[in-house]
C-alpha cells in the first residue's frame, strides 16, 4: 500500500446510536473510503455507505450478538468468545473496525490464528459492542493479549481495565503468566500501568503475610517483569535492614484505595464458564 494510501481516509463511523470520529487509516475497501460517515451495523460489524444501506441491511441481518461462544455474563455484560477461522468475516470486520483507532503498523489481515474476546452490554434490544482484545491461538512469548480496544464512545468508564482483568483471569484458567504483546500505545500502556499497580495494590492490602514477586505472579498471572516494573515505578522497594522489601507509601494507600473503590467494574471469575481451547 502506498503512503498516500495509508493516510487516514474514513471521517466518522455510525456504529448503533453513536457517531464517532475515526482517528487513523483502516483499510475499509475504496468505495467507502472516502465517505462523510461510514454506517456499521453494530451486531455484525458489516459497512454500508448509507443509512438506507444500513436499514435495509437490518431488515436481514439477524444477529443481536457476536456470533460465537457466551463465555461470561454477569449483570448485564458478557463477553463472547470467537474463533478467527470461524467467525472469518466478523473478526475481519472487528479488525477493519478497531484499526481505525489503532496506530499499528502491522494489521491483522489474517484473522484465523486468534481467538477475539468480544466485550458487550445486553440491553433489550440486543448485546451491544464496547470493546474486545484479541489473543494468538499459540504464543511463543506468552502474550496474552495481542490487540486491546474499547470503541472511543465508550473509554474512559473503566472497559479498559475490565478487559485486562479479564484477559488475565483467562491466563489464570490455564494457569500461565501472561503480558500484553508489544509495542503497546501509549493509550495502552496507561491503561495496562493503571491495571497492574491497583492488581498489585489491593493484593497487598489483603494479605498480611510475607510475599514474594513469584507469589504475586502466581497470583495474579502478570509476569515478573511487568510486576518489577510496576514497583519499581511506583517506588514500592525499600531497603529495611539489609533486605529487599515491598512497602506501601501512605499518600499512595489512600490514591489506590480511592482509585479502587471508584472501579464499578469488576470480573466476577465464578461467572467465566471456560476452559482453555485445546
Ligand atoms: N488520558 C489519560 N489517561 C488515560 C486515558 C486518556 N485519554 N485513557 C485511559 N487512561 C488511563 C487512566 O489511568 C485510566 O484509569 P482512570 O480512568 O481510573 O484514571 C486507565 O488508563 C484505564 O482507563 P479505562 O477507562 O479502564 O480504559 P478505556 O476503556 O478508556 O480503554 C484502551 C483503554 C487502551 C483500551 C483505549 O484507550 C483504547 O481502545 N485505545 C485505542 C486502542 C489502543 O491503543 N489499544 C492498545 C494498543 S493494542
Ligand atoms: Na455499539
Amino acid at each position: 500500500i502506498s503512503e498516500i494510501a495509508r493516510v487516514k481516509n474514513l471521517n466518522r463511523l455510525q456504529i448503533g446510536k453513536h457517531e464517532v470520529d475515526a482517528w487513523y487509516f483502516s483499510p475499509y475497501p475504496q468505495e467507502y473510503a472516502h465517505l462523510p460517515v461510514l454506517y456499521i451495523c453494530e451486531f455484525c460489524l458489516s459497512y454500508f455507505g448509507s443509512e438506507y444501506r444500513l436499514a435495509r441491511h437490518r431488515k436481514r441481518c439477524t444477529l443481536l450478538h457476536p456470533p460465537g461462544n457466551e463465555i461470561y455474563r454477569y449483570e448485564d455484560l458478557s463477553f463472547f468468545e470467537l474463533d478467527g477461522k470461524r467467525q472469518l468475516t466478523y473478526c475481519r470486520n472487528l479488525s477493519m473496525l478497531s484499526k481505525c483507532f489503532l496506530d499499528h503498523k502491522t494489521l491483522y489481515y489474517d484473522v484465523t490464528p486468534f481467538l477475539y474476546y468480544v466485550l458487550c452490554q445486553r440491553d433489550s434490544t440486543g448485546c451491544h459492542i464496547i470493546g474486545y482484545f484479541s489473543k494468538e491461538k499459540e504464543s511463543a512469548d506468552n502474550y496474552n493479549v495481542a490487540c486491546i480496544l474499547t470503541l472511543p464512545q465508550h473509554q474512559r468508564h473503566g472497559y479498559g481495565k475490565f478487559l485486562i482483568e479479564f484477559s488475565y483471569e483467562l491466563s489464570k484458567k490455564e494457569g500461565k503468566l501472561g503480558s500484553p504483546e508489544k509495542p503497546l500505545s501509549d493509550l495502552g500502556l496507561l491503561g495496562y500501568r493503571a491495571y497492574w499497580a491497583e492488581t498489585i495494590i489491593e493484593l497487598l492490602f489483603n494479605i498480611s503475610d510475607d510475599i514474594s514477586i513469584d507469589d504475586i505472579a502466581q497470583k495474579t498471572s502478570i509476569t515478573h517483569a511487568d510486576i518489577m516494573n510496576t514497583c519499581t515505578t511506583l517506588q514500592l522497594f525499600k531497603h529495611y535492614k539489609g533486605q529487599h522489601v515491598i512497602c506501601i507509601p501512605e499518600a499512595l494507600q489512600e490514591r489506590h484505595k480511592k482509585a479502587i473503590e471508584k472501579r464499578k467494574r469488576r470480573v466476577h471469575s465464578e461467572y467465566l464458564i471456560w476452559k482453555p481451547p485445546v
